[in-house]
Formats: structure tokens, C-alpha cells, sequence
């Protein structure tokens, strides 16, 4: 496999990374992940506008414009051949004398990056649908900002693993923020598709934005608003959307079945729009 690493593509065994990093040592760094369907980013400009979002915010200047990354992202697809997978892009504030803030003069920024091929469209979890269990969310309070920092995430997937379910959704408050990688909705017995509103609480996902676009274009009803978690297991559908698994409908919530226990209507009907928007 190759990979990209500060200007140069390189086997991916050989990339090395300093331990002064500051992404190794103080995870001050963001990332991105977008999908390839036919050999093609998905939604890239999305993916790259919150990757500028992200630096901006933790103040590491964006060492390219989008149409460089995007010409880089390309070039690595098509050295590894990847027709169905994922692009990993890392970016963090460089090598430089551990000090916790900023280091001093131009510092140039790590970039790093990687391809992942992965079944997203033909994955057999969709057919069955996922089961999620509910998790506290233990994250900081600037999760909008796609931070390379994801222990908590890793421990909420982690108890998913162990309890045998494909994804850990996040509740603070008694109500749920995200997915520990997805951003979660719900159908309501009413019918309407219920997502949490934008806010610094959680990450703006881009494909939530899609589905979303997708629902208003199809007259499906939506509100943004606040689930609370005692609603996830009276819902008729749930399901969790992002770049890795587009729309995966969710079947089971900590041990209860929704709806009929099988991938409802409206998660169905979704997860085909976006392949279509995907193509
Ligand atoms: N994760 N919320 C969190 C906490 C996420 O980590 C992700 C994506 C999403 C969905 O965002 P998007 O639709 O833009 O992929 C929401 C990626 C896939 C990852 O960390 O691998």
C-alpha cells in the first residue's frame, strides 16, 4: 500500500512519524475521512471544507487549497487502486520540543495519509441491520471539531465490541449526541426523521447534511431537535449515517428490537437515496 506522507508518497510500512510529533504526544492534530465508491470521492468538497473548519479552529494554518488535496487524495486512490474504500487524511501541529502550547515560529504541519478499501454498498450488516447499545459520553465539550483525540470513542466501541453490536450511541443528559463514528436519527411512530441539531456538541457530519438534502428533496418530513435517550427504544426506525457506512439502519437498541427487528422503511429508502447521490 502507499501512502502520503509530507509531500511524498511512500509504502505505507515506511511512513514514520517522529515521536516529538505533536499529534503522538498531545493529539493536537484533526482528521478526515471520506468515502471512494468507483474509484470516486464521495462528497469530497464537504469533507474538505470541514477539514479547513477543523484547522482553523485549533489554529494550524491548512497547508493546501482543496483542489491540491483533492488532486493528492486522487493520486493515492488511483496508486492503490481503490474502487470502494475510505481516504484517511491526519494533519497535526508538527514535530517541535514538548511544550504544551504552540510552538514557537513555522512549525510545518504533519499531513499524513492513507487508503482503506472496505465493502461500504455490499456490506451484509445492512441487509440484517446493526445493533447499538447506548454508552455516556465521556468527550470533550468541542466534539464539532474533527480531533485526533478519540479515546472515548475508542472505550464506547470497545463496549460495542464486547457487547457483540456494531455501534455505541453517545448519551449525555439523557439525550443522545452521536454515534462514537456516526451521527445518529431516529423515525418516529409518527413518521417523522428526528436528528440532533448542529451545535458545538457534536460533529457536523457530511453525510448527515446529504441525507438530510436527500429527506427535503423527497418531501420525508425531519426535525432537528434534541432525542432524548427513553425515545430510542419506542422509535419505529433508527438508523446512523457517515462516510464509512453511509446510512446503516440500526435494529436493536441496548437489547430492545425496533419496529418488527428488521431495516424499516425509511432507513431503506435512505440508505438507497444516498447511494444514488453517491455514484
Ligand atoms: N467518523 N460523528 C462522529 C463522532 C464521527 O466520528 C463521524 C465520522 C460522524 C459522521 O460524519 P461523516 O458523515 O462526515 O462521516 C459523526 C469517521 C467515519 C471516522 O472517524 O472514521
Amino acid at each position: 500500500r502507499t501512502a502520503y506522507l509530507n509531500g511524498q508518497f511512500l509504502p505505507l510500512d515506511e511512513a514514520r512519524v517522529p515521536v516529538m510529533d505533536r499529534g503522538f504526544l498531545f493529539a493536537d492534530g484533526i482528521y478526515e475521512v471520506a468515502a471512494v465508491l468507483h474509484g470516486r470521492l464521495v462528497d469530497n468538497a464537504g469533507h474538505l471544507a470541514r477539514l479547513d473548519r477543523s484547522l482553523a479552529e485549533i489554529g494550524i494554518r491548512n497547508p493546501h487549497t482543496a483542489e491540491e488535496w483533492e488532486r493528492l487524495e486522487t493520486q493515492l486512490v488511483e496508486k492503490n487502486a481503490v474502487r470502494e474504500g475510505l481516504v484517511y487524511i491526519q494533519v497535526t501541529r508538527g514535530v517541535a520540543e514538548r511544550d504544551f502550547s504552540f510552538p514557537k515560529g513555522d512549525v510545518a504541519p504533519t499531513v499524513v495519509m492513507f487508503t482503506q478499501e472496505k465493502s461500504i454498498v455490499n456490506n451484509p450488516m445492512a441487509e440484517t441491520g446493526a445493533r447499538a447499545i447506548t454508552v455516556p459520553d465521556l468527550r470533550w465539550k468541542r466534539r464539532d471539531i474533527k480531533s485526533v483525540a478519540l479515546l472515548a470513542q475508542v472505550l464506547a466501541k470497545q463496549q460495542a465490541a464486547e457487547a457483540g453490536v456494531a455501534e455505541a450511541f453517545m448519551v449525555e443528559d439523557g439525550v443522545v449526541t452521536e454515534g462514537s463514528s456516526s451521527t445518529v436519527f431516529i423515525v418516529t411512530r409518527a413518521g417523522a426523521l428526528v436528528t440532533r441539531p448542529l451545535s458545538h456538541a457534536i460533529l457536523p457530519g457530511i453525510t448527515r447534511k446529504a441525507v438530510l438534502a436527500l429527506a427535503k428533496e423527497t418531501s420525508l418530513a425531519f426535525e432537528e431537535r434534541l432525542i432524548n435517550a427513553r425515545e430510542l427504544p419506542e422509535a419505529a426506525e433508527a438508523f446512523y449515517t457517515s462516510a464509512s457506512a453511509f446510512v446503516m439502519p440500526v435494529v436493536e437498541i441496548d437489547g430492545k428490537a425496533l419496529g418488527d427487528g428488521r431495516p424499516g422503511p425509511v432507513a431503506r429508502r435512505m440508505r438507497e437515496l444516498y447511494f444514488a447521490f453517491a455514484e
